[in-house]
């Protein structure tokens, strides 16, 4: 797709995420906040039914998954034991224009010309010499040439200190012949108007991508001098260079970048009144320490024995340093996290032997090491974005490179989707080793081993761990589901339908309830009665507004899957055999038939759940 049709898409969706109630900008009445978004009334269904079809299949639909809710704040030390204090940090560059923060390992490599300048004077300097240079009286302006040679030159363009030189020459050839004698009047002038004009002495250079007019660089190095103070900047030491693949310049303008800082990710606060470091604390920046730090606990009452999982979903806070592409990379977030405890290849492999290469890996057996463990959470995690609607061919896999792994992860593997702006990161799955409970253990002093009552052995358990983000996976769903149809309205009109395609099991709401008019009670009546006998089941929408063909589209827009309209028949009017029939119309196919009220709810609960 190219740039334009991307933007095109995404601006599309966004915007219909807002019109329909999906998402909105967090604080949008005061201007929003970058990286916080609000899920409206059908944002907060879809999420909703996420989240529980989630839970469903990780934990009820398991023997071997129990489901943890822990805090957003924890002790300070789970952080230091997993390390997020020393290492969550990503690079960080501000523009030194604008002051905008980029990820220093985000930059696309630039090549161009760099025009560089060693600094900036004000004009008022400029002026002052170049009357200077034009004074008739030999005089003054040889003694004042000699006085400021030194003060002037370095603070003037190359071009004037060369004029300069020539004239200071010139008062040295004089002055040895005894001509000059006097004249330091207009000198300590001169001087003293270069020494108040406003300057600045700070390095500065802006990237020229090819093909791009000069003056837009002397633009960007004008206005960086003017906040630096310099009013009307002439710039010294110029200097234009090509340059290749480089990062060091901000891609939106050509100014300079910072050098890269290390900035870490986790928000801080304090516990308690007083702000003081022993009561730093920090927002979680992801669910994954509290289930280690809760394993014992929940071994204990659960009675689970490795390998077994425990699942949490929750907030996670990360500051990041450039949110963005719509919700994808936002600063407050959920996770849905699997840490699945598992034997240590060594144990496995002693009591019972390594499973054979090509072992079937759709059903758990004793003898999985963790490679069998993590190809087989890699298959259901796929299986499970199947189900919600996000087929195979929408989704892309990237093994991490064995030099981008954590140095205690064994392998990881991102389950990607497809967006509109490229393929990106919905889902990590990471083999960890023993490395968190490792840590933990060492940490708090209190053990984290497990007695393995089989193979009568004390160890620490190793860990694979699906890692998902709801947010992400929430607009991965959306730009999935978003299509436009050319269709022929009742009147013959051709028009585009807008339509969100979700599977019925996340759309927000399942069916939209219709009487044909709003204005005969007898249809309004059954139709209400169509929406009690349902509501019970699932999530309806009544609608009695606008002509029905206004109706199904606003449901398309909502991504509602079904769509029951009480007429005429419903109430016999069109003979015995039709009464309390109803039309039910699907929204993809849009084709519309006959169904009886009591039948209603089984089938739609067949397709919905
Ligand atoms: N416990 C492992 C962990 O947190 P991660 O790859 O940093 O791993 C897991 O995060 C998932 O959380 C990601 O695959 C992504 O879906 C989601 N996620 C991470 N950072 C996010 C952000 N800033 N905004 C939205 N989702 C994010």
């Amino acid at each position: 797709m190219t740039e334009a049709k991307v933007n095109d898409r995404m601006e599309k969706i966004v915007s219909l995420c807002k019109r329909r109630g999906f998402i909105f900008q967090s604080s949008e009445i005061y201007g929003g906040i970058n990286g916080f978004w609000d899920y409206g009334p059908l944002g907060a269904e879809l999420k909703r039914n996420v989240k529980e079809y989630w839970w469903r299949a990780m934990t009820q639909m398991r023997d071997d998954v129990v489901g943890l809710e822990a805090t957003i704040i924890m002790h300070p030390k789970i952080w230091e034991a997993s390390g997020h204090t020393s290492t969550f940090s990503d690079p960080m560059v501000d523009c030194l224009l604008t002051k905008k923060r980029f990820r220093a390992d985000q930059i696309e490599p630039q090549s161009g010309k760099v025009y560089s300048f060693s600094g900036a004077i004000d004009e008022a300097a400029i002026k002052a010499v170049e009357k200077f240079l034009e004074e008739r009286d030999p005089k003054p302006r040889f003694a004042a040439a000699a006085l400021v040679e030194s003060l002037v030159l370095g603070s003037v363009p190359s071009y004037l200190a060369e004029q300069m030189r020539t004239e200071v020459q010139k008062y040295i050839d004089e002055a040895t012949k005894g001509v000059v004698r006097s004249g330091f009047g207009p000198a300590f002038e001169l001087k003293r108007t270069v020494s108040e004009a406003k300057q600045s002495k700070e390095s500065y250079s802006v990237l020229l991508p090819p093909g791009k007019n000069p003056l837009s660089a002397y633009k960007v190095a004008k206005q960086f001098y003017q906040q630096r103070g310099v009013p009307y900047p002439n710039f010294l030491g110029e200097q234009v260079s090509e340059v290749a693949n480089t990062t060091r310049y901000n891609p939106e303008n050509g100014s300079l970048l910072t050098e890269p800082r290390q900035f870490n990710l986790m928000f801080k606060t304090y516990v308690g009144p007083v702000e003081s470091e022993e009561n730093v604390a920090y927002l979680r920046p992801e669910t994954a320490q509290a289930i280690f730090a809760q394993f014992k606990n929940v071994l204990e009452v659960s009675r689970q024995k490795v390998p077994f999982g425990i699942c949490q979903i929750g907030k996670a806070f990360r500051n990041e340093i450039n949110p963005r592409n719509f919700t994808f990379r936002s600063r407050e977030f959920e996770q849905m996290e699997l840490e699945f405890f598992i034997k240590p290849d060594e144990v496995t492999q002693r009591t019972l032997g390594a499973p054979p290469p090509d072992a079937d890996l759709s059903a758990p057996q004793p003898n999985w090491g963790w490679q069998e463990w993590h190809k087989y959470w890699v298959n259901e995690r796929v299986k499970w974005y199947e189900s919600i609607g996000l087929d195979r061919d929408s989704l892309d896999f990237y093994w991490q490179k064995k030099e981008e792994l954590a140095h205690y992860a064994k392998a990881t593997v991102d389950i990607l989707y497809k967006f509109p702006f490229g393929a990106q990161e919905l889902e990590g799955i990471a083999a960890r080793g023993d490395f968190d409970l490792a840590q933990h253990q060492k940490f708090s002093g209190k053990s984290m081993e497990y007695f393995d009552e089989e193979a009568k052995v004390k160890y620490v358990p190793h860990v694979i761990e699906p890692s998902a983000g709801v947010d992400r996976l929430l607009l991965a769903l959306i730009c999935n589901a978003y299509h436009e149809e050319p269709v022929t309205d009742e009147k013959g009109n051709r028009e585009t339908r807008v339509v969100l395609k979700f599977h019925p099991r996340i759309a927000p709401i399942k069916v939209a309830v219709f009487p044909l008019l709003k204005n005969r009670p007898e249809l309004v009546a059954k139709a209400l009665e169509v929406r009690e006998r349902l509501r019970s089941e699932m999530a309806v929408y009544y609608d009695e507004a606008g002509a029905i063909g206004r109706r199904y589209r606003r449901q398309d827009e909502a991504g509602t899957p079904f769509g029951v309209t009480i007429d005429f028949e419903t109430l016999g009017e069109q003979g015995p055999e039709l009464k309390d029939t109803v039309t039910l119309r699907d929204r993809d196919t849009m084709e519309q038939r006959r169904v009886k009220i009591g039948e209603l709810a089984p089938l739609l609960l067949e397709k919905i759940r």
